[in-house]
This record gives C-alpha cells, structure tokens and sequence, in this order.
C-alpha cells in the first residue's frame, strides 16, 4: 500500500515550529544560478522534494549540483545546455523556471511542458509573449517550450495578470539583454523580490521589486553569489491556521511576519490573538473561530495557496464564510474531500460558501496537490476518530519535516504503508 497518513483529531496544538526556506523561493534561485559561470551557493534550502527534483532538471543542463543539509552547491558550466527534457521536467511545473535563464544564458531553450496541474491549467502565454518583446521567438513544438533569440533587447512590458512564473522567466531573460527593461503589472510576492535581491547580488540591475513596476538595466555578464532563502510564509501560515483551528498556541520561527501581513489580520478576525515577533510571529486561538471571508488574490492579497487552509479553518468556524478563488480555477476541487470529512460546503463557480460545524468526522481522503494534502491534514486534526490521508507524496513535495513539527506541537500523525 502507498504511504498515507494517519491523522488523529482533537488535540490542541502548542509549542514553537521552525520554518525553512521557500519552495516558491528555493527552486527560481537555483534556475538563477543558470545565468552565471562557476560556483553559486544556495542557503537555507528547505529538505522538501522538489529541491532534489530541480537539482535533476539542472544536471540534465550540464551543471553539477551538490545537495548538503540546506544547502545546494550549483556549479554552472560556461556553455551550459538549453534542452530541458520531459524526463527532467515532468514531476513538477517549477522546472519551467529555467526557460528565462536559458534563453538568456544560451540564447535558446528547450524546456518540456509539464502536464496538466490539479488546482487547473496553467499556460505559459504571458511568458511567451514577454519573451517576444524582448527579442525572442517562442513556440510550443512537439510537447516543448521553445524560444530562440539571436539578439535579447530591452522592452516595455505589461503583463495582464501580474502572474509570479511570468515575471521571474522575464526578469531572468532580461538581466542579460541589452538596454533597459520595464515590466509593468509585475508580480510583487516577497519570492520575486527575494530572487531580484539574488539577481543584483550576481551583479544585475534590477531596481523596483516588490512594486509592481520591475526596471531592469541590461548587464553583459553575472558573477555567482553566496545567496540565502527567505523563510516560507505558506508553510509559516499553516501553522499558524492549524493553531487557530485546534484553539492553540503556537510560535512560528522563520519567516518575516511582514510578508503575512492580510493572512494574520485574518486571523485576528477569526478571534486569535497574533504577535508580530523578530524572527515570526505568535497564534493563540483560546474560542472556538469565527467565520471569515477570504478572497485569494496575487500578493499582498490572501495567497490562494493557502486557501484550502482557509476552507479548514471556515469548516468549523461558529458561522458562515465566502471564500472566493481568484487565481486558479480548479482550486475548489479539493472541497469534496473536506465534504467528506464532514464540512458543510457548497461550490458555485470560483465561489464557496461554508457553514462551520462544531466538529469534522474523520474519513479517507486524497490530496491533489501540495497545499489541498495540507488543508486535509489540518481537517484531520478537529475531525473525531483517525482521517486518512492518501497521496501524501504532494504534501512531501512543499512541506519539510511535516510529520516531525507535527508532532512537535502536539498533533497525532503517523506515516504508515512505506514498502
Ligand atoms: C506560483 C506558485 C504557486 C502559486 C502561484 C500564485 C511557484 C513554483 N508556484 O505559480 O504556488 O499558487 O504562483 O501565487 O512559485 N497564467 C496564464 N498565463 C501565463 C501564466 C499564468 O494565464 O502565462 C495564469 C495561471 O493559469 C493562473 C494565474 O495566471 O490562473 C496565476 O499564475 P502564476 O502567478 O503564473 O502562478 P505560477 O507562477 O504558476
């Protein structure tokens, strides 16, 4: 049988969690370290699948890659290659993060589509059509990306959606080209602004991150860097909604509270008392929740990675919220698991509607992605009885150590089924 979890429901959780670095951050720095010759370091590197899985994607480009503790090591040759093959790149979609530094760095690149995703499709037109402005000729051919440029310019650029894979691909293709870049509608999430400082370390110029207006003054070569992740407020904030939820207290570590600014505020609203603090932030919940609206929305909106966490909390929450997906249409898929453990929930389009119950009834249930496998688990923890959670290697993919922090801070979770 594959490993799944077992998740026992109705302790509080209290303690102190320490977070690692960001998937959403880790794996575009390391694509980054494509844009220079030698020895980039990577610190802070989160012991999460898709890290190992992106060290492939980049051997298969010629470098080599050393994995130790939380570090990678990327040693970047000066010819590297542009082929990203389905291989490489089929068991996650982050890989197309290499297609920006490839085209500048090779000035072609071949990078495979992944499949289909979960949570909804997931084109790459705004990163095509960026590519374009600045010079380069972009096709889909055979089940490939590929884009081609004899000669990368500076353009003006305006997104129509400030998408986050848009933006870095872009940012990454134009540290390289020649004369000035300005990319408006840029997407603001503290990642992008993590890779444009790791970008400027390497000797780019990119000024405006975190605004949604991103200059780039073209450079003609990059030196590598010694650069360190910033923490990861996805995994930060569940932790902080699993505290709400089991009427907690819990102190994340790790992450800067700023990047969670509307997420606590949330929070606050649901009736927990949240301190700021250095290194992270503090969630007591001592009633039962409040119901809360969220509408996901690009940063500094509510991160519609953590809305299957927001469902949770709603679940069983005292009263009824609207949660409204903005940013990916199939989000909601994942809502019939939490029926199954007993939420009152009801979809209407990018809508849904969530009456809280004292109380989730434990049940088997299937994680579709990464963030869906999360939100099951921190159902697991108020429903009576032991929840199954199946396809658990999608919760393995962003989440360190899930089982051990659990655990940590009180919540009864086993892995059970490894062959
Ligand atoms: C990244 C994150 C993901 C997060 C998402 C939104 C990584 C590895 N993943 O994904 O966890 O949920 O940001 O915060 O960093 N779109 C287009 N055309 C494009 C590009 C995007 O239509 O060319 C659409 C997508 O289908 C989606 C929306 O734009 O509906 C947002 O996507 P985007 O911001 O690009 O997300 P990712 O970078 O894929």
């Amino acid at each position: 049988m594959s490993e799944h979890f077992l998740v026992t429901g109705g302790n509080r959780l209290e303690g102190e969690v320490l977070v690692g670095g960001a998937k959403n951050s880790v794996l575009k720095l390391m694509a980054a370290a494509l844009l220079a010759e030698g020895t980039t370091v990577v610190t802070n590197c989160p012991d999460i699948l898709d890290v190992p899985l992106m060290a492939d994607v980049l051997r298969g480009l010629g470098c080599e890659v050393e994995l130790e503790d939380s570090e990678v090591r990327i040693t970047t040759p000066a010819e590297p290659k542009y082929h990203a093959d389905f291989d490489a790149v089929k068991q996650f979609r982050a890989s197309v993060c290499v297609l920006g530094p490839l085209v500048a760095r090779c000035r072609r690149a071949v990078v495979a589509l992944p499949g289909g995703d979960a949570i909804g499709s997931r084109p790459l037109d705004m990163h095509q059509s960026g590519l374009r402005l600045l010079g380069a000729r972009s096709e889909i051919e055979h089940g490939c990306v590929v884009a081609e440029a004899d000669d990368l310019h500076g353009a003006n650029i305006r997104l129509v959606f400030p998408s986050v894979g848009a933006t870095e691909n872009i940012l990454m293709a134009a540290v390289l080209a020649r004369g000035e870049t300005v990319i408006d509608n840029a997407a603001r999430e503290p990642e992008i602004v993590d890779l444009c400082n790791m970008l400027n370390e390497m000797g780019a110029k990119v000024s405006g991150g975190g605004s949604s207006t991103l200059t780039i003054q073209g450079v003609r070569k990059l030196e590598p860097t010694t650069h360190r992740v910033i923490g990861d407020r996805i995994v930060a904030a569940t932790w902080g909604v699993a505290a709400s939820m089991t009427r907690g207290d819990v102190r994340v570590r790790g992450v800067n509270h700023k990047h969670l600014g509307l997420v606590l505020d949330k929070l606050r609203t649901a009736g927990a008392e949240v301190t700021p603090e250095v290194d992270g932030f503090r969630v007591i919940q001592r009633e039962r929740p409040k119901a809360v609206n969220f509408a996901t929305l690009p940063y500094p909106g509510f991160p519609t990675d953590l809305q299957p966490m927001a469902i949770g909390l709603a679940a069983v929450a005292e009263g009824t919220s609207m949660i409204t997906e903005n940013v990916f249409e199939s989000r909601f898929r994942f809502v019939e698991e939490m029926i199954r453990l007993g939420a009152d929930a009801r979809t209407d389009g990018h809508h849904a509607v969530i009456r809280g119950v004292p109380v989730l009834s434990s049940a088997p249930v299937w994680s579709s992605d990464i963030r869906a496998g999360a939100g099951l688990v921190l159902a697991g923890l108020v429903a009576d009885g032991t929840t199954e959670v199946h396809d658990i290697f999608h919760i393995d993919r962003g989440y360190p150590r899930f089982v051990e922090n659990l655990r940590g801070l009180g919540g009864v979770i086993e892995r059970v089924g490894s062959e």
